[in-house]
């Protein structure tokens, strides 16, 4: 399924986006360890989230829907059932990792596996740190599948993070509950954090120190974990596409409403701000997580040095971030950003691609780009892009062709599904005139 978008401008409403992915694969994951019942409201039903459902579903926990409310009946952290056949997690990086924790303190043997996109992403990074802690975890050379099978008890590690990686953070977290002693993990790089607030939710202790800028998290076994009820808010990553549709394109005002504004997660909004872009927060509330309503209008932008300090909190808004420098005055520096080859897709050269097929000039480093600014009122060629098969590339790519001479064709966006099943309608609402073919 391809994308065919027109240029586009005078981008007007009100909006609301999905549920936000990784809160609402902690939401499943979590309800289902507990025991009884917790209610989800606000869930991502994208494929990614499907298949955590799917996942806990095959180990026996009844996950039902009604009136648009999510129910799990946990059956706590030793009641999952031997699923008897390999687990598909579809293209979920965060969910696999995640139960990768869980699934190492079982007493069942389990197999992980994805699509391909997933089966070729790195699973060495919980590997190690889940070995070290006694799982008995084998991948194969470092990818999928995974092969987990029982051990006799899980033992607690004092581990740092080599690579910001909030994903492998949790793994250990999750595993921590059923280790020996007291697992200590150490962040040089502060990622998103929202398993500690989840943990928080559930009432599962947790001790959190704030070492300079670093973070040490304390963590030891538990018996049980209470259900309780959850409401989900709208996913800023989701958010970020029509934050940038509204900037790029001239005459434009929307209102997006109750969006996610963890600090771990919007680096995008202080780089954007820093470029001059006209972005406030509204009705800022907090449950669970904070939130707010993001009021974005059209902007001139100007190029900046991104600040790595950033990268790891906008990790997944950088293809937002790459259109909306390509479309400033000048030029825009991002270095330290290599974990964007680990993603869906290589995202450094996928946008790359993208950048050059849409007439932009740029210089590609190992670990970073430097992006050559076309200006606020510069035009992107109407062309043929494609997405690699990666949600965020192809939801990016269809943004910035609001700015393109004509129209543009996004290829393979079938992928969108995983994480904004309602993208294309979302883009109708406002004005942008988009069609699947
Ligand atoms: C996520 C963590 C990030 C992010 C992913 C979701 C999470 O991955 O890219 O989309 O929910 O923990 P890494 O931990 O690999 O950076």
């Amino acid at each position: 399924m391809d994308f065919l978008i027109k240029s586009g401008q005078n981008l007007k409403g009100v909006i609301t986006v999905p549920g936000d992915k990784s809160i609402s694969h902690r939401s499943i994951i979590l309800s289902s360890l507990a025991a009884g019942t917790s209610k989800i409201t606000g869930l991502l039903e994208g494929e990614d989230c499907l298949a955590t459902i799917e996942v806990f579903r095959n180990m026996g926990i009844k996950i039902v829907k009604e009136r648009g409310i999510y129910s799990v009946e946990g059956k706590g952290l030793r009641g999952l059932e031997d699923p008897e056949k390999p687990l598909d997690f579809g293209n979920s990086g965060t969910s696999i990792r995640l139960c990768s924790g869980i699934l190492s303190a079982q007493s069942f043997e389990s197999t992980l596996i994805g699509d391909s996109s997933l089966s070729s992403r790195p699973m060495q990074r919980i590997v190690e740190p889940l070995t070290a802690m006694g799982a008995n975890i084998t991948s194969k050379n470092g990818t999928l599948p995974i092969e987990i099978s029982p051990t006799d008890s899980l033992k607690s590690i004092n581990y740092s993070l080599p690579i910001a990686s909030a994903q492998v953070k949790s793994c250990i977290m999750l595993s921590a509950l059923y280790a020996e002693g007291v697992t200590t993990i150490e962040e040089n790089v502060v990622t998103r954090d929202h398993t500690e607030n989840m943990f928080k939710h559930f009432g599962i202790p947790l001790k959190m120190e704030d070492l300079e800028g670093k973070k040490r998290i304390n963590l030891t076994s538990i018996d049980s974990i209470n259900p309780t009820d959850i409401k989900i808010c709208g996913d800023f990553s989701s958010a970020s596409f029509f934050i940038l549709a509204a900037l790029i394109c001239p005459k434009s005002e929307l209102l997006i409403k109750n969006v996610g504004i963890n600090k771990t997660r919007i680096g995008l909004l202080h780089a954007l701000r820093h470029m001059g872009a006209n972005i406030q927060l509204l009705n800022q509330t907090e449950n669970i997580e904070p939130t707010a309503d993001i009021l974005v209008k059209s902007s001139n932008l100007k190029g900046i040095i991104l600040n790595t300090n950033l990268v790891a909190n906008m990790i997944d808004e950088m293809p937002v971030f790459f259109i909306a420098a390509a479309l400033s005055e000048g030029i825009t520096i991002v270095k330290d950003a290599k974990e964007l080859r680990a993603k869906e897709s290589d995202r450094l050269q996928a946008m790359a691609e993208a950048l050059s097929s849409f007439g932009l000039k740029y210089d590609l480093e190992e670990d970073g780009i430097k992006i050559y600014g076309l200006g606020s009122t510069g035009i992107l060629n109407s062309t043929n892009i494609s997405s690699y098969g990666d949600h965020r590339i192809a939801m990016a790519s269809a943004i910035a062709s609001l700015r393109s001479d004509d129209k543009v064709r996004v290829l393979d966006c079938l992928n969108v599904n995983t994480s904004y099943p309602n993208f294309v309608d979302t883009c109708k609402e406002i004005g942008i005139d988009i069609k699947q073919s």
